[in-house]
């Protein structure tokens, strides 16, 4: 079936609620959830682990965290791996993505050293997965660069591309006659903008309006060099795929007026389209609109250059192309206006290069996170968006979640709410034709929320970090996504009769 073809006929729209109940996901549709290395494991420094930037910060820099704590146990994910692995048998889970520790398996950063107690976890994690039939998703980098490699300037450094080679062959080499599914980078634009382009994730540089952009063109350059690595030298015998994960979150137009479309489009280059159109658009290359608005900020501000580095021609081939899937991390959406909601930015910034307002009506339920809002069918916004705009590639949604408080506790009502939403889009997204394979959750277990400590919480199990087990119990939502997964729809009148969790026959 032609994409094209598929997404013109298909109006997704206003089922009876009686039909919704009996539309399904496909039997080979893979679920299940996702964590990362540095917001679960602990064992910040045990058995030979290396400092990363986020041990760094957190240690030498503590009030940058709201509550002032760090993952130094985190949910002790190191000491649990038949209880993490017990979790995802509970659940039914089809898939479990996580991450390694880069300075756990190279604690200089370096290839000269390779930690054997590093290798021996994540194998013991593997295998244990296997043994129940989950199947390993693999992120190779989710925000933890080793220390050392920052000191050396990170990925402001173009080197950075043959670093991340080199620790992928090591990762390939000993995990790949396992793991059948790779990501290389989590979320290129919390790591350039967040970290580099301004203060909000390690290493808090705040470099706005050159940091991120130096950082996309070595990061994706990175990508594709590892890509290019797997492909070449370890996928005929080991028969896996190599992909991104990028968080998409959806920018629509305030209103239907030619500026306004114009102005999320914009939005769209400025937090996604610097990672996906090198890798997946035709031409290569960074957005053109958005490079063009900063080549022409940059000459007005007085630069000699544009703040946006170019890709050379052997460059941009390289890059394009270099993707067996688009992994897409989604939570929510904003409405973008060309005139309306401005706020005040940095100068120079990525955002104050796009100059444009943003804006959530005030209806869309809200979740802890002042971010993080449910936006009506903004996985269907996504994901049409981008199939439609790069020749429809197979999709993962490698992240999607919802946060509390904690003096929630177990009854998070809103989040089974969310998942159901989800749900509902994702099967529109399915209907439409998008090549859609498989969803995991954010996030299988409360973590470390970054700056926001453990304030804010997304697990559908419930992690107790006051005690010494760091004891996991199951909140509702586990109930409902667990019997979403059995039956494959979604069941309105499910409510779970107790909160006593079993191992279901096959799992
Ligand atoms: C980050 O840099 C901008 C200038 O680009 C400055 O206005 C802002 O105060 C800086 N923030 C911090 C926390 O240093």
């Amino acid at each position: 079936m032609k994409f094209a073809v598929a997404l013109s006929l298909v109006a997704v729209c206003c089922h009876a609620a009686t039909v919704k109940h009996e539309r399904r996901f496909p039997d080979d549709f893979i679920f299940g959830c996702a964590t990362a290395a540095y917001q679960i494991e602990g064992a910040w420094n045990e058995d030979g682990k290396g400092e990363n930037i986020w041990d760094y910060m957190t240690h030498n820099n503590p009030t940058v965290i709201v509550d002032q704590s760090n993952g130094d146990v985190a949910a002790d994910s190191y000491h649990n791996v038949e209880r993490d692995v017990e979790m995802m048998r509970e659940l039914g889970l089809d898939a479990y993505r996580f991450s390694l520790s880069w300075s756990r398996i190279l604690p200089t950063g370096f290839a000269n050293e390779v930690n054997q107690a590093g290798i021996n976890y994540y194998n013991n994690l593997i295998n244990e997965m296997l043994k129940y039939n989950i199947q390993p998703l693999v992120t190779l980098y989710h925000w933890d660069l080793p220390q050392r490699l920052q000191e050396l300037g990170g990925f402001a450094n173009p080197l950075i591309a043959d670093w991340f080679e080199d620790y992928a062959r090591v990762v390939f080499e000993n995990f790949g006659d396992r793991v059948k599914l790779w990501i290389t980078f989590n979320e290129p634009r919390e790591i350039c903008y967040e970290g580099y382009g301004s203060n909000t994730k390690a290493p808090i540089l705040n470099a706005t309006g050159v940091g991120t952009y130096l950082c996309a063109k070595h990061l994706v350059i990175a990508h594709a060099k590892a890509y290019y690595l797997y492909n070449n030298e370890f996928k005929a015998s080991q028969g896996g795929e190599c992909g991104i994960t990028i968080s998409v979150n959806w920018f629509g137009p305030l209103t239907d007026s030619e500026e306004d479309e114009f102005a999320a489009e914009l939005r769209r280059q400025a937090e996604w389209g610097l990672y996906a159109e090198p890798i997946f658009s035709a031409e290569g290359g960074f957005p053109k609109e958005l490079a063009a608005r900063v080549a022409e900020k940059s000459a007005q501000q007085g630069y000699p250059w544009s703040r946006m580095p170019e890709f050379t021609e052997e460059e941009k081939n390289f890059v394009r192309g270099a993707s067996d899937f688009f992994g897409v991390n989604h939570y929510t959406g904003l409405l973008i206006s060309a005139t309306e909601h401005m706020q005040q930015h940095p100068v120079p910034s990525l955002l104050d290069d796009i100059g444009v307002g943003s804006y959530v009506p005030p209806e869309w339920l809200q979740s802890a996170s002042p971010w993080l809002t449910l936006s009506p069918n903004s996985i269907y916004n996504a994901l049409t968006h981008l199939a439609r705009k790069y020749n429809n590639p197979v999709f993962y949604i490698t992240e999607n979640g919802w946060s509390n408080t904690p003096s929630t506790g177990l009854q998070d009502d809103d989040r089974i709410s969310y998942y159901r939403a989800s749900f509902e889009s994702m099967l529109n997204t399915l209907e439409a034709g998008v090549n859609l394979k498989g969803y995991m959750t954010w996030s299988l277990m409360d973590n470390f929320e970054w700056l926001l400590g453990y304030t804010e919480l997304f697990g559908l199990y419930e992690v107790d970090f006051n005690s010494p087990e760091r004891t996991r119990t199951p909140r509702k939502s586990a109930f409902v996504y667990k019997e979403m997964l059995r039956t494959r729809t979604i069941d309105y009148s499910y409510e779970p009769q107790s909160l006593v969790m079993t191992i279901d026959e096959g799992h």
